[in-house]
């Protein structure tokens, strides 16, 4: 039978009319109704010619690509079985059953190789393609698993390549290549994604832009190691793949037992970048775990580092209730002998010297100031100077003489004393204390251990802590952005985008991890004018416009603020929580210009109605006059009454006269959707890290 999966703009054909592994012969633009005799023909016509020196019958790119079907790229899984060899079966479709509403579950077996697979393949209302395979051992003795991958097709004319790479504070930086015959794979062993994960693997027409072209874009929902490739065949086929990046013996299946791969995510649009994220936001908050508006948090890590004391934070407390933060979050620092990064992690008690009577009586204070509480941990790692480690020298991970990082192991909690002993502690301080939030922290690579282990442990320890502590949300921290992935997502209500509070670094990191990533989750901290991670100097306005478009918080000594300083941070929150159900339920949208300079990104509200907006200038413009500013994302055929916004100082301009639709006494600016989109306003002059903000309303 051929099967048709139609939602959201995208279709999928499955050819299961043979008797083997079944073929994806389209996954992209919606081919609309297809009868049962149209789906025969589409198949039909898919089948290739047989060419010179090549297999005797034509080779189609199967679910499961596999050297005993003729296909000589990277195949779908690998493995073996002690005396009876390498692990390449020859799959026999048994059944494909419909499980819902576009949901297939495709049954496969080897006699020969003593496997079966069954893959779950979905394709969501929102028009989000999941895809997973579980494979059992149906023999006799052990079987090593070394891959089980999602390989999915892409037409020949994607031919341009997009994925991330990035340092500490640096993440999510764009590189572009052409997809040449080959395979390009970017593999992750750091035991987390890392600071230079691969993302979302996107490969589309060449120039496509975030309005442009049409993408196939790729991602593993999972938090471990992994690899995520492409690759163009000499044999004729493109395909993009993701997988758990296994280890030799990392997973050995003993007769009966299975293993489930992570979950595939892939996405398809004729709009760029924007349309990928218009499928993937509404996916992802069909299933999030947040439930509220998004609270203003005070985060007091680059605030007071490690020195905590009651009177200091205190003030600090009370300076953030002024300004109206909603959250005050105690970072590093707060647990016993933790004076320094070099010692105390795992020794998860309060610590008796700084705090005498426990947390008590700054969650007091903060409590009365109308906040609620929040607390560091990083519960993965332990420091060899720590009592933990000491008593416990065997639950490390890893071998002993191997170097540290950041003076810290890795707990294997993946053993069970560990494990029950971290679950205890985290248990312990959330019932001693009101504590709405954990910073969950994780600041090295493991580097020893098996991580796939790891992070089932660490899956497993989530999901123990939040089900017996329900309404407690929990931020995915990794020395900043390094666990950024859709598998960490599921179990945590927002994420540390990075480590810099730098706006010049921040908009590019928040504007490409946005792509995948909604908004809502990405932690945005308006930090002290001369960033600690780059000692760049910005201006007010700069990092209050950057922080808003997402998580907003602070994270600054702001008893170090001038008067002036506090009022515009209160007008800026007060801003933020005006605007903030629109900006964590819209549209993420960007507009795709020459200039990199100059960048135009905003929020659009789901039903149109309405929308912030951000004109950035990263640096000095190329031309005298910029190109006007295009809003993209609106409803053509309404209008809309254009306004600033003004988070802190009015931003810094060069301009001797402003453009005509700015002055004094040009009136009210509306203009319809359309004009705004495709025409635009002329923009003003901003010098260089500044922006200005806009909201538009339909009239
Ligand atoms: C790394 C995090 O990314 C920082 O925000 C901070 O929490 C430190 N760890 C604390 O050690």
């Amino acid at each position: 039978m051929i099967h048709h999966l139609r939602a959201a703009g995208t279709s999928l054909v499955l050819d299961a009319s043979g008797s083997g592994t079944p073929v994806i012969v389209h996954w992209g633009a919606d081919l609309g109704e297809l009868s049962p005799a149209d789906l025969a023909a589409l198949a039909a016509v898919s089948v290739p010619p047989v060419g010179p020196s090549s297999l005797d019958v034509p080779l189609r790119l199967s679910l499961l690509p596999a050297l005993a079907e003729g296909w000589s790229g990277r195949p779908a899984l690998g493995g073996f079985r002690t005396g009876t060899g390498t692990l390449d079966p020859a799959l026999v479709l048994v059944a494909v059953h419909e499980d819902g509403d576009n949901t297939l579950v495709i049954e496969l077996a080897d006699a020969e190789t003593s496997v079966t697979v069954s893959t779950e393949l979905e394709l969501t209302a929102q028009g989000v393609l999941r895809l997973r395979h579980t494979l059992t051992n149906t023999g006799e003795g052990t079987l090593e698993l070394a891959g089980l991958d999602a390989i999915l097709p892409v037409p020949d004319r994607a031919a341009e390549l997009l994925d991330f790479t990035g340092l500490w504070s640096h993440e999510r930086r764009p590189q572009r290549s052409t997809l040449g015959q080959g395979v390009w794979s970017r593999e992750s062993r750091h035991g987390r994604p890392g600071h230079d994960d691969s993302y979302l693997t996107v490969a589309g027409t060449p120039g496509f832009g975030f309005r442009r072209g049409e993408v196939w874009a790729v991602h593993l929902a999972y938090s471990g190691d992994k690899l995520v490739w492409a690759e163009r065949s000499t044999l004729g086929y493109a395909a993009l793949g993701a997988g758990e990046l296994l280890a030799p013996g990392e997973l050995s299946l003993a007769e009966g037992a299975s293993y489930t791969s992570p979950w595939t995510v892939a996405v398809y649009s004729d709009a760029g970048l924007d349309g990928l994220s218009a499928r993937l936001h509404p996916w992802i908050r069909s299933w999030s775990t947040i439930t509220g508006p998004r609270p203003v948090l005070l985060n007091t890590w680059e605030a007071v580092y490690f020195d905590h004391d009651l009177p200091t934070l205190s003030r600090l407390v009370d300076a953030a209730a002024k300004v109206g933060v909603e959250r005050f979050v105690l970072d590093d620092g707060w647990f016993s002998g933790r004076t320094d990064d070099q010692r105390a992690l795992g020794d998860w008690f309060v610590d008796a010297a700084k705090w005498p009577e426990g947390l008590h009586p700054l969650i007091e204070r903060v409590h009365a100031a109308g906040l609620d509480f929040g607390l560091w941990v990083e519960p993965e790692m332990v420091n060899p100077d720590s009592d933990l480690a000491r008593a416990h020298p065997d639950w490390l991970l890893g071998s002993a003489s191997a170097p540290t990082w950041r003076g810290q192991r890795v707990l294997d909690l993946a053993n069970p004393d560990a494990f029950a002993w971290l679950l205890e502690r985290l248990s312990a301080l959330l019932t001693e204390y009101p504590i709405a939030y954990l910073k969950w922290d994780h600041n090295r690579d493991l580097l020893g251990g098996s991580v796939h282990r790891q992070t089932a442990a660490l899956y497993r320890l989530i999901d123990a802590v939040r089900a017996a502590q329900p309404g407690l949300e929990i931020e995915s921290c990794a020395s900043g952005g390094g666990r950024i992935d859709l598998g960490i997502l599921e179990r945590v209500d927002r994420v540390w985008t990075s480590d810099t509070n730098d706006p010049l670094e921040r908009q590019q990191i928040q504007r490409y991890t946005s792509v995948l990533v909604p908004p809502e989750y990405l932690g945005g901290h308006l930090g002290a004018a001369t960033a600690h991670t780059t000692g760049r100097t910005s201006a007010l306005g700069f990092r209050l416009a950057t922080a808003l478009f997402g998580s907003a918080g602070i994270e600054w000594d702001l008893t170090q603020a001038s008067a002036v300083e506090l009022d515009q941070i209160a007008a800026w929150i007060a801003i933020y929580k005006e605007h903030r159900a629109l900006l964590h339920s819209g549209n993420v949208v960007h507009a795709d210009g020459s200039d990199p300079a100059i960048e135009l990104h905003g929020v659009v509200a789901a039903d149109g109605s309405a929308a912030v907006f951000a004109q950035v200038a990263l640096a000095a413009p190329r031309t005298a006059l910029p190109a006007p500013i295009r809003f993209p994302g609106l409803d053509p055929a309404r209008r809309y009454r254009v306004r600033p916004l003004l988070v802190g100082p009015v931003p810094r301009t060069v301009q001797t006269v402003p453009p005509a639709w700015q002055a004094a006494d040009a009136g009210e600016l509306v203009l319809t959707g359309a004009v705004l989109a495709e025409v635009g306003l002329s923009a003003p002059l901003l010098t260089p890290e500044q922006a200005a903000l806009f909201t538009l309303d339909a009239v």
